[in-house]
């Protein structure tokens, strides 16, 4: 089967060289058979006839094979320049997509391909270090900031106080964006889960709830809980950063008195988790961007993060095998449904 590409272009070049060997070596002896026949030669010389025939044919030859070589040569010389562009760093090149043969317009229209695909790969690694410099940026600048106020003696005590939360704040914002970049960029060179466990599903779920309370409770929110009890076999801790981020976004965009419902659904050997709120929602146009890196529909928001958590949580869920759903309205709500699935190894 691999021979018949192979194969289907050296008959096409075989074809190609009869052609002009056909027509080169045809052409004038016909020409001077006829030339004969009618009466315009007389008495013709044998040897000077030969000469003739053999120097026409071959001009006739010559010419064919540079048109003909032209045509076919084209795209490989346009392939030869555009390939050294490449190499130099340039990936805006396109080259026409000619040629005789079904194989060398494939290999023109790959290459099309494969600079299209380099382009968007530059693209993103430049919007990517773009988007790291300037969320450390901000934080950075406050740190800068309220340390150089600091430095005023004559600040009051509640200043003071005030300078030093925000500096731990900016730090700890920091810190979690610093700690997100690295597991994005360890989990997508990851292709299965390492160090899986049994443990309690319910029970994580709830913990990550407790842990905060702080926040919920600080927004009087309510929170409907039910869950069945699940023994899930799977990595804990990674497993924990889906319901952190979920549940913590679901608290950030839920105004003070909301609700927040987290329900669980152990089905044969999947779970299914859904947590809604009555929060802000989104619009069609944001739910498309939600998990992209550094995508938030609002960065005016104080509380607005650095849009890498859903980002997180997809890529968890992708090498989890399972699968996340988003239905949101705008100003009323938001509900993402996590499907898991859950199969016990012995
Ligand atoms: N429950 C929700 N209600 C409304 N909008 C949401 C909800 N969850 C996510 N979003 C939207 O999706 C965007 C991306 O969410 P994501 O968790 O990735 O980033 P973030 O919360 O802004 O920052 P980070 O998680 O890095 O702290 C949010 O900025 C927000 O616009
Ligand atoms: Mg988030």
């Amino acid at each position: 089967m691999k021979k018949i590409p192979d194969l289907r272009l050296s008959a096409l070049f075989i074809l190609l060289i009869f052609i002009i060997q056909t027509i080169s070596s045809s052409v004038f002896p016909l020409i001077t058979i006829i030339a004969i026949n009618m009466g315009y030669i007389k008495n013709p010389n044998p040897v000077i006839m030969l000469t003739f025939i053999l120097v026409f044919s071959i001009i006739i030859g010559v010419i064919m094979a540079k048109i003909i070589s032209k045509r076919v040569l084209k795209p490989i010389t346009d392939l030869n320049e555009a390939t050294k562009k490449v190499a130099k760093g340039d990936f805006n090149v396109q080259i026409e997509e000619i040629g005789i043969g079904k194989e060398i317009k494939e290999m023109t229209h790959s290459f099309n391909i494969m600079t299209k695909e380099l382009k968007n790969i530059e693209t993103f690694r430049n919007d990517f270090v773009s988007n790291v410099s300037h969320e450390f940026k901000t934080p950075l600048s406050a740190i800068e900031g309220y340390a150089t106020l600091l430095q005023d003696e004559n600040i009051s005590k509640n200043e003071r106080e005030n300078y030093i939360e925000r500096i731990i704040s900016s730090s700890k914002r920091l810190s979690t964006l610093s700690g997100n970049i690295l597991m994005i960029s360890k989990l997508e060179n990851q292709e299965i889960v390492l160090d899986k466990r049994k443990f309690s599903l319910d029970e994580q779920i709830r913990s990550c709830i407790l842990s905060l309370e702080h926040l919920w409770s600080e927004k009087n929110i309510s929170l409907d809980i039910e869950m069945d009890n699940v023994v899930f076999y799977g990595n804990k801790s990674m497993v924990s950063h889906i319901w952190f981020n979920i549940i913590s976004n679901a608290i950030k965009f839920t105004p003070n008195g909301g609700l927040i419902s987290v329900k669980m659904k152990n089905e044969n050997n999947w779970v299914k988790v859904v947590i809604s709120d009555t929060g802000i929602g989104m619009s069609e146009e944001v739910k498309k961007h939600i998990f992209e890196k550094f995508y938030c529909a609002d960065k005016s928001r104080n509380d607005s993060g650095n849009g890498l958590g859903l980002t997180l949580v997809k890529r968890i869920i992708e090498l989890c095998g399972g699968k996340i759903e988003v239905e949101s309205q705008k100003n009323i709500g938001a509900k993402f449904t996590v499907k898991l699935p859950n199969i016990t190894e012995t």
